[in-house]
């Protein structure tokens, strides 16, 4: 079997290694015929990327002929290109997708999903949200379950200010300690004001209740104005809240009081609660890292390797 992958960054070098150094029985036949960068293509599996032809993703399908493309390239927001025209060209040859690039699902899932029933391939993409933490794949093993809501802190960047302001931090200083411990970009723009978290509620409202619809149609608020100090005083937390049942999505900071299960997933950490009509279940786990976003591709191909695939796909 042969893969393609597409963004050779911190994930895309943390996935090789993992490939190379787990002995797995069902990754005996699999081997990376090709690496794709801005760069160009680099036709072989070594550490150093250099570019054996300057062509892009699409070009390179032609060239590679891989059976999976796994793309762990940048996220484009606004259109979710050239993944999403290179995932749509894929899965109409049959050639499988695994992703860690939540724009595409965040804006054309149903586009997506059809296009790969229709061809009779698939799409994985478990490291959109939560990273390495099973929020997608854990609904592969809840068969018939009843789903009626899920909520979750979905965003590492906001939970760790949050946390850090309700130990007495500015929303300035708390922000700036994120970005010099890496846990916030330069340009955090993105995840303070919901929009990373708009697009995670929305990949899981369509794989919990396929409900197929786009970021676009989420209601999103941020942390930017926030103010904590009156929750504080009646000792509660505010929390960035990802939300969805069958019929509504959003994300608002909510208030949330110490009997609720998320007061205490602080720090960079997420969490998802589903609740069901048969039990409610709560993950906890690390939201980000190149490791953990490399473990969430990896653990898709194993499973995509077993035959498996999302229910109702
Ligand atoms: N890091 C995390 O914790 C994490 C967690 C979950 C999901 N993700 C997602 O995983 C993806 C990769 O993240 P990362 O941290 O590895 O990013 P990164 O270190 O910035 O690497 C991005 C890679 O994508 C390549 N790239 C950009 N545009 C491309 C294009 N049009 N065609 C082919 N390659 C292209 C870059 O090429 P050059 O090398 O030529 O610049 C680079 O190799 C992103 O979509 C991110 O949102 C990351």
């Amino acid at each position: 079997m042969k893969l393609m992958l597409v963004g050779y960054g911190n994930v895309g070098k943390a996935f090789r290694k993992l490939l190379h150094e787990k002995k797995v029985k069902e990754l005996e036949n699999v081997k990376i015929a090709g690496i794709v960068t801005t760069r160009g293509l680099m036709l072989k599996d070594q550490e150093e990327f250099v570019p054996d032809k300057k062509i892009n993703a699409l070009e390179a399908l032609d060239e590679v002929q891989p059976d999976v493309v796994v793309d762990m390239a940048s996220a484009n927001y606004n259109t979710g290109e050239p993944s999403l025209s290179l995932y749509l060209s894929a899965l109409k040859r049959g050639i499988h997708v695994i992703t860690t690039n939540k724009a595409p699902l965040a804006l054309k899932y149903k586009e997506i999903i059809n296009t790969a029933i229709s061809h009779g391939s698939k799409i994985f993409f478990q490291a959109t949200v939560m990273s390495g933490t099973p929020s997608i794949n854990l609904y592969r093993i809840l068969p018939a379950m009843k789903v009626r809501k899920i909520r979750g802190i979905l965003n590492g960047t906001t939970n760790y200010i949050l946390t850090r302001m309700s130990q007495g931090l500015s929303f300035n200083e708390a922000l700036k300690e994120a970005q010099e411990l890496g846990y916030a970009e330069r340009d955090p723009t993105l995840d303070i004001n919901g929009f990373d978290a708009a697009g995670k509620i929305t990949i899981l409202s369509n794989v919990y209740f396929s409900r197929y619809i786009s970021i676009n149609d989420v209601k999103f608020e941020g942390i930017g104005n926030i103010e904590i100090g009156d929750a504080l005083k009646r000792g509660n937390k505010i929390k960035l809240i990802a939300y969805a049942d069958e019929k509504e999505t959003y994300v608002k900071p909510m208030e949330i009081t110490k009997e609720d299960f998320l007061y205490n997933v602080d720090g960079v950490n997420n969490a998802l609660e589903i609740e069901s009509d048969i039990q409610k279940i709560t993950i906890v786990g690390p939201g980000a890292g190149p490791l953990n976003a490399a473990y969430g591709a990896f653990s898709d191909l194993i499973l995509l390797l077993r035959g498996e695939n999302l229910p109702g796909l």
